[in-house]
Order: structure tokens, then sequence, then C-alpha cells
């Protein structure tokens, strides 16, 4: 009889604390304290049992039947206070915050790029990325329908024309400000012109859409030796101080001489490894501003000397260490994992 009593009672508290609601709990109480509940037809046997037992078992009937109310009672409070929390406010519970997102890796090369060139006295300009023919081309010496033209691979707008400028076109390089800063300033320019350029090509280097800066130096007696000592700055500034940079003879028509850029490769620093063979990286173009663009942006070339130099954001920004971009595509896939790493 004490044996069943004790089971009974374990099984009984066992169900309560497993119950999620009031309604379990009424019925697990007339499971076993109902008229017909397990106890009280346990209970119903006590008058059968041997005299001297009866006091001793009538109070354990007794304990089992409060122990089991009591724990009904107790589960019932706590399944009452969860409720409650749930619908009370927590004004201690941390806030959720909206997502915060960054800049653009572009954005912060543009950013970086113009405080560099800020530092040595550079003014950063904006001029209009849909021009006319004449600040893109024909003022920068490329003769009308000069085969040279093709090179920039660009996009003309229909209809409207200038009767002296020409057609209008979207920028294919930033090298169209410069005529603009002449017409802007006398010498001495110091102008740093960064701005998006468009041309036909899409592949996993170019992208239709890009961004070139631009800077142009106009003063007396400026030469070779002010781009050089301003083209190794610049590489060391953003790239790291053991970097350097070379030029070779090439040609462009709005400058003359002309140089290729290079910068030493970021892996063997210049010593020719497998990424870059030879040890250095086309980096963009450079050179004296040529007599005719000056004269076009109504500068005198016995007076005035200059030079200029242009490239792409996005090709120095793929120099910096650990920057690797397999596919420049992705840069405005608008992919926000991959956006998220920089
Ligand atoms: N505008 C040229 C291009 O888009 C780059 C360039 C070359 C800019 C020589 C210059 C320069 O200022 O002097 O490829």
């Amino acid at each position: 009889m004490e044996g069943k009593l004790l089971h009974l009672k374990n099984n009984a508290l066992s169900l309560i604390l497993d119950a999620e609601s009031a309604t379990e709990l009424e019925e697990l109480e007339i499971q076993f304290l109902g008229r017909n509940g397990e106890l009280t037809q346990l209970m119903k046997t006590l008058p059968k049992l041997p005299a001297e037992e009866k006091p001793v078992m009538g109070r354990l009937f007794n304990d089992t039947k409060n122990i089991i109310e009591d724990a009904i009672n107790q589960r019932k409070q706590t399944i009452g206070k969860k409720r409650t929390t749930h619908h009370t406010l927590d004004v201690t519970e941390p806030g959720r915050k909206p997502p915060l997102g960054h800049l653009h890796l572009v954005t912060q090369a543009i950013q970086e790029i113009s405080e560099i060139f800020h530092h040595i006295g550079f003014t950063r300009v904006r001029y209009p990325e849909i021009e006319w023919d004449w600040y893109a081309f024909t003022a920068l010496n490329f003769p009308e329908n000069h085969p040279a033209r093709d090179d920039w691979e660009t996009f003309f707008m229909k209809g409207s024309s200038h009767p002296q400028k020409g057609a209008m076109l979207l920028t294919p390089h930033t090298s169209s400000g410069q005529i603009r800063e002449m017409e802007r300033l006398k010498p001495p320019i110091r102008m740093l012109n960064i701005a998006k350029c468009y041309r036909r090509q899409s592949d996993v280097s170019h992208t239709p859409m890009f961004h070139q800066f631009e800077g142009l130096v106009i003063d007396k007696g400026i030469s070779i030796a002010h781009l050089k000592g301003v083209l190794d700055y610049f590489f060391k500034s953003y790239l790291g101080e053991k970097r350097s940079s070379r030029i070779r003879p090439y040609h462009f028509e709005f400058t003359e001489p002309s140089f290729e850029v290079d910068v030493s490769c970021g892996v063997c620093l210049g010593k020719g490894c497998k990424l870059c063979k030879e040890g250095w990286l086309e980096i963009g173009g450079a050179g004296m501003v040529h007599p005719n663009v000056l004269r076009s942006g109504s500068i005198d070339p016995a007076k005035y000397s200059g030079f200029a130099f242009g490239w792409g954001v996005e090709r120095v920004l793929m120099m910096k260490e650990g920057i690797k971009i397999d596919d420049l595509r992705t840069l405005y896939s608008n992919d926000l994992d991959f956006l998220k790493q920089f």
C-alpha cells in the first residue's frame, strides 16, 4: 500500500511539473484528487486495513493529498507569471539596432586619394560627366575624325550638338577637366579631378562605368622632375613606403613627351615574380602638357609649362595590399556579402 501511494505521488508531481496550462492542471486535479480520482480510489481501501495500520496510513494519505494540491497551486502561479512577463515591457532590454552600412569601397578610395593630394596643395574639382567633344578630344589635340579617338570607346549622345564644341558624349576620361580648369583659373594650377568615366567595355578587368583621377599642375618652370616627385609621393602614401614608380616613353595626343606609369609589384617589390613577371605593374598615363593643349585653354606655352597624369581609381585600389577582386564587375553588382568585407 505504501509503495503504491509513493508511486502515485511521484507520477502526479512529474505530470504537474510538465503541465503548460491551467486547463491541463485542472484535468490533473480531477485525475488524482477528483471524486473518482486515483488517490480517492486508493483512500477507499483504508477501512479494510488492519486497525494498527489505519492511523499511519491515514496520515500518509492526507500528506500526499496536500503535497499534490500544493504542487498544482504552485504550478498554476508559475504559468500565470510567465504569461504576464510576455505582456510587460522590459525597459532594460537592449533595443534592436537597424543594420549599419558603410561607404562603398570605391568611395573610401576616392576620399583617401583626395586627402593625399590635398596635403601637397591640389584642389579637388568636379566637371560635367556629360560633356562636349571639344573638352574630351578636340581641345586635347585630337584632330577631328582622327583614328586615335577610337581608343577611348566613347558613348556619344544622339541629337544635341554644339556649333563650336561638337557632339555631346559621356566623358571617357577625366582629361576633359584639364581644359575646364584652364578656363576657370589662370596659373598656378594644381587640380585633382576625380569623376565617373564611361566606355563601351565590360569584362573581368573593365566596367562600362568606372572612376578616374586626373592631376594637372601648370606654373612657371614645371618639369618632368616635379611629375616624378608627385608620382612617388602618391604611390608611397597610398600603397606603402616600399613601393616605387617608374615612367616609360609612350604616346598620348595631349602630352609631349608622354609616359606610361608603372608601379613596383607589391609581392616582389620590383624583383620580378610569377604575378608581375618583370617586377612592374602598368597603372596609367602621364606627361608634360602639350603646347596645343595649353593654347586651347588660353595659356601661353612660352611662359608656362605643366604636367598631367591620370588613371583608374579601381586600378590603384586593386594594387593595395589585401585587396583581391577577381572580377572588377563585382564592385558594382550590389552584392552585400561582398561589399560588407571592406
Ligand atoms: N586620359 C588618359 C586615359 O584615359 C590617361 C592620361 C594619360 C591622362 C596621360 C593624362 C596624361 O593626364 O597626361 O587613358
